[in-house]
């Protein structure tokens, strides 16, 4: 009963996760996109930096950019801010009711380091209070207002950073964390930086003064931090159904490789709405795709002897149906994890190219190897599949 209403509880944020997220980054794209778009009035006004005009489900739209902001403050004025903190407060609730929760085997790998799941949520959550401190204290230094500088340093303290957590938590689990880490910073970005300035200008506003422009400019530079991170986090948050990626040897490097080519492609298309063409940015990204795919190839199997259906039964009953199974006997799984179950040969059949990637080629399961399957049996398993996974 208790595993039944946790999935439906995490079923539940993450539906609310991916929702609020959709329309944070929406929003996000739309107004970026407008910025690149704004051109100047054909009759210029006075404070006014650009107008623009567009059509969308059947209406037509005028949006008038202010330099500063207008002389008089509208009686209604929209802010977005809800879809960002929901977006954490989903995300956070997910980390903790999906890893946390089972931290010992989500988040802690044994052979990876022998932490106590407390050790692993404590952690956890220092990397992404830690880690949005840093940033911050980053961007408020001298650093922060030299743009390319400050995209390096940031890209090798993080690169770091996943060096670190495949060193110390399970690869999913450092991959999650890196994908908080970058969502934490984009919210803590809206909340206390992004939003606030606005109070402050508006405030100003109310009173009759001139808007500062400094907080502007600031929530400005925040605000075009949390676009570069669009891809790269969203990447790393679907990275979880891609074996391939969080579970090769060099995993911190690929998700180094991905975050980088979706900012360059976010770059790209920054600088063709400014009208800037670019010719090599999206190549790069595209050659960086193939050569990551071409480095995470698995390896080959071809001179392996033929392999019997019956070997295959017996390691997946030594190392696999403790848990998945219709009855588990592993000590906290009530029902078979994700439904999958090695209980008969048309069951393992069905699996056969699902458990080749999690035993072999991504060495996620067994889960933190707590079955201690042996390199001879991953290769039997790999062999198998090759050979067309029979089931004679
Ligand atoms: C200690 C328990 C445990 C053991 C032992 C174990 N698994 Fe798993 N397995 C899990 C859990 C938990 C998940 C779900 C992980 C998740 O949430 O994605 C899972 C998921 C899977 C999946 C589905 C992954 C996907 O999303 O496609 C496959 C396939 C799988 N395991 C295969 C195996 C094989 C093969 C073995 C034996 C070599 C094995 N597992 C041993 C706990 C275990």
């Amino acid at each position: 009963m208790f595993d039944n209403l946790t999935d439906w509880i995490e079923l539940t944020l993450r539906w609310v996760h991916i929702v609020t997220g959709a329309a944070w980054i929406g929003t996000s794209f739309y107004f970026n996109w407008l910025n690149n778009h704004i051109r100047p009035m054909e009759v210029p006004e006075e404070g006014v930096a650009g107008d623009l005009w567009s059509v969308h489900g059947g209406h037509f739209y005028r949006v008038v950019k202010y330099r500063v902001a207008p002389p008089k403050l509208p009686k209604i004025l929209h802010w977005f801010k809800w879809e960002a903190y929901f977006t954490w407060i989903s995300g956070f609730s997910l980390l903790g009711v999906a890893y946390y929760l089972h931290a010992d085997t989500m988040v802690v790998d044994r052979g990876v380091y022998p932490l106590e799941g407390w050790q692993a949520v404590a952690i956890g959550v220092s990397v992404l209070a830690g880690g949005w401190l840093t940033y911050h204290f980053l961007c408020k230094s001298p650093l922060g207002k030299k743009p390319v500088p400050f995209a390096i340093l940031g890209f090798v303290l993080m690169t770091a950073l996943a060096y670190g957590l495949v060193h110390l938590f399970g690869s999913r689990a450092a991959y999650i964390h890196m994908g908080a880490l970058i969502g934490t910073i984009m919210a803590a970005n809206v909340f206390f930086v992004i939003i606030p300035n606005q109070r402050v200008m508006v405030d100003a506003m109310t009173r009759g003064e001139e808007p500062e422009a400094a907080k502007g400019l600031e929530a400005a530079q925040r605000s075009l931090h949390n676009n570069y991170f669009t891809l790269p986090v969203l990447f790393i948050m679907v990275s979880n159904h891609y074996p391939m990626t969080y579970g090769h040897k060099w995993n911190w490097a690929i998700l180094a490789g991905i975050s980088l080519a979706g900012a360059l492609t976010r770059h790209w298309f920054n600088l063709r709405g400014q009208g800037r063409k670019n010719a090599y940015l999206l190549p790069i990204a595209a050659a960086g795709m193939v050569a990551m795919a071409f480095v995470t190839m698995p390896k080959s199997y071809d001179d392996h002897r033929p392999v019997e259906f019956a070997e295959v039964r017996a390691i997946l009953e030594a190392r696999c149906v403790q848990c998945h199974s219709a009855t588990p006997t592993f000590e906290g799984f009530a029902t078979a994890p994700k439904g999958v179950m090695f209980d008969t040969p048309q069951q393992i059949a069905s699996m056969a190219q699902r458990i080749n990637t999690q035993v072999v080629v991504t060495r996620v399961m067994p889960l933190g190897n707590l079955t201690h399957i042996t390199e001879e049996e991953r290769d039997v398993l790999g062999a198998w599949f090759h050979q067309g996974a029979p089931t004679e």
